[in-house]
C-alpha cells in the first residue's frame, strides 16, 4: 500500500511520518520549499511534541518527499489531501489551496492508469467535496468518481500539542462518500490500522464535513459556556469555577472535558470554524443564534482582560505589564488567533510597554509585532519592574512559579485566566478568572 500526503502541516507531517513509522512507503509534497528543506533534515518545521523523534527515523527511508503531486498521483494507492483552509476576512474558508491541489491531481489523472482514492482531509465547508472538489477532479482528469479516482471526505479530529497521541489512538473515524465501494476500501486500511475496536462512521461525504463543523462548534459553545459562568463566579464571593466544572463534568450527560475556563478559545480551527459555520448558515438562510452568542462570548473573554488592567492601573501610557503565555494553547508554538496576541494589539493601542515571555512561541510573536514589544527569555526578568502580569496560556513551567517570583514587579498584580497559580497569595493582587473573592 502506498500512501500520499499532499500538505505536510500539523495533520498531514503528522500523519505521513507514523504511517511510515508503522512501515508504510508514504510520498508527501509541500508547495513551502522552506518547509520541506527543514523536514528533509529530519525536523518538524513547527513545535509538536515528540514529531521530531519519529519523524527523523522516517525521513528518506519510508517517508520521501517527491516534490511533484504528479508522482503521488501517479504511484500512490491512498493520496490523502490535508492543506489548510484559512479563515478569509469575511468569516468564510479560503478554498484556493485545496482547489489548487485537486486541480493539480487532476491535471495527474488525465496522464495515468491508477486508480487511486483520493481522502480529503481538510476541513471544508459541507458541500465542497461534492460541489466544488468532485467537479475539479472530474473536469481536469476528465474521467467520472468511481471509475478514474475514488473520492472520500475523511476528517480529522487531532489536537495540536497532542498530534501523535491523537493519530496513533483516535477516538472515531468518519468516513463520507456517496459510494459504498470507496468507503470499503479505506474502512479496512483503517481497521487493519487501528483494528476493529475503533467506532467508524460511514456516511456520505456532506455529512462526513458537516460532522467536523459540529465537533469544533459544539467544543466552542463548551467552553464559551463555562466561560460565561465563569464570569459570575468571578463576581460571587467565595464561588470558584473549577468545582463547578469538575461537579457538573461528572454528569455523564455533560462530560468532563472542554470546561477548562479561561481567556476564550484560540489557534487555527474552533474560531475558524465557528465563523464559517456561521457564514454558512447565513448563506443557508438560517440565523445560527446559539453560535453567534459562542463567538461573542469568546470575544468577550479579552475585553474582560483590559477591563480589569484598566481598573487597576487606569492609564496604560508607558505602564510596563507582563504577558506570560503567548500560544494559543501550552506544548505548542503556534499563535494564530491566540488570545494572547489579541490582548497585546489592544495594549499597544493604549501605549503600553509590553514584555512577554513564552517557553516556545516567541519567534512566531517577533514575526507579527518585531520590535514593538519586549521578549524575554526568563519569566524573573519578564516580570522585573513590572505593574500588572497577565498569565495567559497554562505552560507547566507557570504552575511552578511561586510568590517569591512577583516581589520585583512595581505592582503586583496578577491575572490568573487559568488559575494556575497555586501558592499563597498574600501582599499580592490576586485575580484569578472564575473565582469570587474570599469571603471574609
Ligand atoms: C481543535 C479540536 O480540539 C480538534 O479535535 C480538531 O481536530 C482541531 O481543532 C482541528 O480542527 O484541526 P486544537 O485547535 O488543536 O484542536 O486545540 P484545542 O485543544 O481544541 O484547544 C482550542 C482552544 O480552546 C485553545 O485556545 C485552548 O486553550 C482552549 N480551551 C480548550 C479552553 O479554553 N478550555 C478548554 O477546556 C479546552
Amino acid at each position: 500500500m502506498k500512501i500520499g500526503v499532499i500538505g505536510l502541516g500539523f495533520v498531514g507531517l503528522t500523519f505521513a511520518s507514523i504511517m511510515a513509522n508503522k512501515g508504510f512507503d508514504v510520498n508527501g509534497v509541500d508547495t513551502d520549499n522552506r518547509k520541506i528543506h527543514i523536514i528533509k533534515s529530519g525536523r518538524a518545521p513547527f513545535y509538536e511534541p515528540e514529531l521530531d523523534t519519529i519523524l527523523k527515523k522516517a525521513i528518506g527511508k519510508k517517508f520521501t518527499l517527491s516534490g511533484k503531486i504528479e508522482d503521488i498521483v501517479k504511484n500512490c494507492n491512498l493520496i490523502f489531501v490535508t492543506v489548510g483552509t484559512p479563515m478569509m476576512t469575511n468569516g468564510s474558508i479560503d478554498l484556493r489551496m485545496i482547489l489548487n491541489v485537486c486541480e493539480k491531481i487532476g491535471e495527474a489523472l488525465l496522464k495515468t492508469k491508477n486508480i487511486p482514492t483520493i481522502i480529503i482531509k481538510s476541513t471544508v465547508i459541507p458541500g465542497t467535496t461534492v460541489n466544488q472538489i468532485k467537479k475539479t477532479l472530474e473536469k481536469k482528469s476528465s474521467k467520472n468518481t468511481g471509475k478514474g479516482f475514488e473520492l472520500i471526505t475523511n476528517p480529522e479530529f487531532l489536537r495540536e500539542g497532542k498530534a501523535i497521541e491523537d493519530t496513533l489512538h483516535p477516538h472515531i473515524i468518519v468516513i463520507g462518500s456517496d459510494d459504498n465501494k470507496k468507503i470499503n476500501q479505506l474502512t479496512k486500511f483503517y481497521k487493519k490500522f487501528y483494528g476493529s475496536k475503533i467506532p467508524i462512521i460511514l456516511t456520505n461525504n456532506t455529512t462526513a464535513e458537516m460532522i467536523k463543523y459540529a465537533n469544533n462548534s459544539f467544543l466552542a459553545t463548551k467552553i464559551s459556556f463555562i466561560n460565561n459562568i465563569a464570569n459570575l463566579c468571578q463576581s460571587l464571593p467565595g464561588t470558584n469555577v473549577d468545582d463547578v466544572a469538575s461537579a457538573i463534568g461528572i454528569d455523564p450527560r455533560i462530560g468532563k472535558q472542554f470546561l477548562n475556563a479561561g481567556p476564550g478559545f484560540g489557534g487555527s480551527c474552533l474560531p475558524k470554524d465557528l465563523q464559517a459555520l456561521i457564514k454558512f448558515s447565513k448563506n443557508r438562510g438560517e440565523e445560527s443564534i446559539l453560535l453567534k452568542a459562542v463567538h461573542q462570548t469568546n470575544n468577550y473573554q479579552v475585553k474582560k482582560i483590559l477591563k480589569l488592567i484598566d481598573k487597576y492601573l487606569g492609564s496604560l501610557k508607558n505602564k510596563k505589564i507582563t504577558i506570560l503565555g503567548l500560544s494559543f494553547k501550552e506544548e505548542s508554538d503556534d499563535v494564530r488567533e491566540s488570545v494572547s496576541i489579541k490582548l497585546i494589539e489592544n495594549l499597544i493601542k493604549k501605549h503600553a510597554i509590553i514584555r512577554v515571555h513564552d517557553p516556545k512561541a516567541i519567534n512566531n510573536t517577533k514575526n507579527i509585532f518585531g520590535s514593538k514589544i519586549n521578549y524575554f527569555n526568563k519569566t524573573d526578568d519578564a516580570l522585573n519592574g513590572s505593574q500588572c502580569v497577565i498569565l495567559m496560556t497554562p505552560w507547566k513551567e507557570y504552575t511552578k512559579l511561586k510568590n517569591s517570583n512577583f516581589q520585583k514587579m512595581k505592582n503586583k498584580i496578577i491575572i490568573d485566566t487559568k488559575r494556575i497559580l497555586k501558592f499563597k497569595k498574600n501582599n499580592l493582587t490576586y485575580i484569578g478568572f472564575g473565582i469570587g473573592k474570599e469571603i471574609s
